[in-house]
């Protein structure tokens, strides 16, 4: 792939929010979940984990712990990834709070396009209330949810979402 197509590959994914209700392959979770494994990580402590959540009446209780969003119950499956403290802080002390939530978070950005490249639609979902989620999959206390990535084939294609222009981003040497 070069640097062109990388890019229409970036550019070309967008949030779904309606599935057509198809099952998601096993090959396809595969895929998915090996490419986050690639992730980098601080320390390469690995400090996110996942749960894979599918089931009507389990997402039905994930949308409610979403503050109602459809397609948190919609989507064919959850993928619900987590900041796993105790991998993180056991090496990196307080800092290892912010290292666990960062090593999630690039797990599931790569979650998130290894969906896109099996032409897979998803939503990253950051809206919910972490006590909910955390009872309903009764995660350990040193685990934090930190995105349920809402995966499925969508019923319609999504639409590019204009961006600021990069340069408003960007600072040079001082803010
Ligand atoms: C940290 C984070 C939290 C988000 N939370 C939600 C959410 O709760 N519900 C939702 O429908 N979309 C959510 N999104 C998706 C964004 O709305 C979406 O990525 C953004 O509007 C850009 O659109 P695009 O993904 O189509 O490029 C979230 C995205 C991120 C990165």
């Amino acid at each position: 792939m070069d640097s062109s197509e990388f890019l229409e590959f970036l550019v070309s994914r967008c949030s779904v929010r309606e599935y057509d209700g198809r099952e998601i392959p096993g090959a396809d979770l595969t895929f998915i979940l090996d490419c986050a494994s690639t992730a980098p990580s601080a320390g390469n402590l690995e400090a996110w984990d996942v749960v894979v959540v599918d089931g009507e009446e389990e997402q039905e209780r994930m949308a409610e712990a979403a503050y109602g969003q459809e397609h948190v119950a919609k989507a064919s499956l959850l993928l619900v990834v987590c900041a796993n403290y105790v991998r993180s802080m056991s090496r990196y002390g307080d800092r290892g709070v912010l290292f666990a939530i960062e090593d999630a978070t690039i797990a599931c950005t790569y979650m998130m396009l290894a969906a896109h490249a099996r032409r897979l639609h998803t939503c990253w979902v950051g809206s919910f209330q972490d006590e909910e989620v955390r009872q309903l999959l009764d995660l350990p206390s040193h685990a934090r949810p930190v995105a349920i990535l809402c995966i499925g084939v969508g019923a319609s294609p999504g639409s590019y979402t204009e961006r600021m222009p990069v340069v408003e981003h960007v600072h040079y040497q001082s803010w």
